[in-house]
């Protein structure tokens, strides 16, 4: 690479990071203020889209009551919202250790901090969202738990940021649609409209630094990453319905799963949420090889 060049994609990255530090100083919230928290939650509206939910058009689905169906949407949002404070987590770990190692007075790293400020608010948010919802934290199982602590401690850049790319994008197509259903619960309404706002900033850096890194990167480098990705996709796309959530609607929770995961809506709704960073992703060459593989297995490519 040449030094014009290398001059102009640095001049590029402090360009977009200046832009985006503006447009959080306009428009950042504070959910705790923000957010109506006292109002209680309305049993009868649905928490998600009916057609959102993972049994949707199963024989099960068509087994419960009005009211258990809205109570599984409930659950189900707080499984969602439970994987997305795990990667919160992960990507705050994961960004405090990428400014680490740079100048932290390039408009690049005070962003990274604004970003890691972000996600603060966020987990508390979501947090507090699941307790509304009466339902507990939805954690992990060891296995993707423990994996989730290797990666947060070890990933390189393009691995820091395009798991961050592709866990922001899966929520923010469900949020989206969300927000703006006035049928649905106006508390995870309000949840959504806050973060869709704060993750387009957070999804354009992402993805600015994710296309600028990724080209520099040798062979071995990129065919370590596309199979480490292909797990990171795997374990959060596999894990964001929680089967606990169905013992909460009286159906067995290894049976429930099980339908869920052959259910074609199931499988159509995640291929709709993974549609835009899979075409980002395909367009970097990162969907290739084994790990490609393991997006299938997720059931983000479709049937
Ligand atoms: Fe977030
Ligand atoms: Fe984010």
């Amino acid at each position: 690479m040449t030094t014009a060049s290398r001059t102009r994609e640095t001049t590029d990255r402090e360009d977009i990071a200046g832009r985006l530090l503006k447009s959080s100083a306009k428009a950042s919230y504070d959910p705790l203020v923000e957010i109506d928290w006292d109002s209680p939650v309305d049993p009868d509206r649905y928490a998600l889209k009916p057609e959102r939910v993972s049994l949707y058009g199963t024989e099960l689905w068509e087994r419960l009551t009005e009211e258990q169906r809205k109570e599984l949407s409930r659950q189900e949002v707080a499984s969602i919202a439970s994987i997305g404070i795990w990667f919160e987590t992960i990507l705050m770990q994961m960004l405090v250790r990428h400014a680490y190692d740079r100048d932290p007075t390039s408009n690049h790293i005070k962003y990274a901090y604004t970003e890691i400020a972000d996600e603060c608010r966020h987990s508390v948010m979501f947090a507090k969202m699941i307790s509304k919802l009466d339902a507990p934290f939805y954690n992990l199982d060891t296995v993707a738990h423990l994996l989730g602590k290797m990666f947060k401690a070890t990933s390189n850049g393009p691995l820091t940021f395009s798991g961050a790319l592709f866990v922001e994008e899966i929520l923010d197509q469900i949020q989206r649609e969300t927000m703006v259903d006035e049928n649905l619960e106006p508390l995870v309404r309000a949840v959504s409209q806050i973060h869709v706002v704060e993750e387009a900033r957070h999804m354009r850096y992402a993805r600015e630094e994710l296309v600028r890194d990724w080209q520099h990167r040798g062979p071995l480098v990129k065919a370590y990453s596309r199979l480490m990705l292909g797990a990171v996709v795997y374990y959060s796309a596999t894990r964001l319905i929680n089967p606990k959530v169905y013992a909460k609607v009286g159906l067995d929770p290894r049976e429930a799963r099980r339908v869920a995961r052959r259910n074609p809506h199931h499988i159509d709704t995640k291929t709709w949420a993974a549609r835009k960073v899979v075409a980002t992703m395909n367009e970097a060459g990162m969907i290739k090889g084994p790990g490609k593989l393991l997006w299938r297995a997720a059931g983000l490519l479709g049937r």
